[in-house]
């Protein structure tokens, strides 16, 4: 289950095809704004208005990512993943890596507001994003209200799939904070559950929809609004 917006990428006409076949396919500037993954380009301004594009790599370049509001420098070809670059230079294992080809969510982060996965995305062309990883969510020990829903509803099994699905209802909900059964079935439609613990997650998302009214900051653990 997922947004919208990340449905492009399970679309059947890619079954088949390989991620890095994909990002090969479509060229390193376009592959992610051609997934409709984003909803909007990660280029540059004046890369995106045409302007002439600028070779970088095959060798490690300078990339800056903000991740949950901390800028992190790193050193990393241009075809390092989002997802890469998280698990194998940051040691953030939130984000899991399944099907590393844009089918299952595993991998899901929030990019500038909009849900998608991070084993598709470039991390060269995450930059000047912000992004919202599973680490960011909890302040100390108290839980984000999605992830304690998770808990007290037996939103997880193996609990694999849980931080992308997690991350997916986060940014579901921030878009639709009273959603229908229908609304969630079609909005979380990107990620999928082995252990099939739909129900649980189903009575997760609508007990958190709950916790987190609209109006206040969705961010917030208890859904309160930021001193
Ligand atoms: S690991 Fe990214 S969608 Fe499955
Ligand atoms: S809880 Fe095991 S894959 Fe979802």
């Amino acid at each position: 289950m997922k947004d919208e917006e990340k449905k492009p990428t399970n679309g059947s006409s890619r079954r088949g095809m390989s991620r890095r076949k994909f990002l090969r396919g479509v060229g390193v500037g376009s592959s992610v704004l051609s997934t409709g993954l984003l909803g909007g380009p990660l280029l540059p301004e004046a890369e995106a208005q045409g302007s002439a594009a600028r070779a970088v790599g095959p060798t490690a370049v300078p990339i800056e990512l903000t991740i949950n509001g901390q800028r992190r420098s790193l050193r990393l070809e241009p075809r390092v993943t989002l997802l890469e670059a998280l698990r194998d230079h940051l040691e953030m294992t939130g984000a899991k890596r399944v099907c590393d080809r844009s089918s299952c969510g595993a991998c899901t982060v929030i990019l500038n507001d909009m849900a998608v996965y991070s084993c598709s995305v470039l991390a060269i062309e995450a930059q000047g994003k912000n992004i919202q990883t599973v680490e960011g969510l909890a302040r100390g020990s108290e839980l984000h209200p999605v992830q304690s829903a998770f808990v007290e509803h037996d939103g997880q099994q193996c609990g694999f799939c849980t931080p992308g699905f997690v991350m997916a209802v986060k940014a579901f909900l921030d878009k639709h904070p009273n959603p229908t059964p229908e609304q969630m079935r079609v909005g979380l439609g990107g990620n999928l559950c082995r252990c099939s613990s739909y129900e649980g997650i189903r009575k997760a998302v609508m007990e958190a929809a709950r916790r987190l009214p609209a109006g206040r900051n969705r961010d917030a653990p208890g859904g309160r609004p930021n001193a």
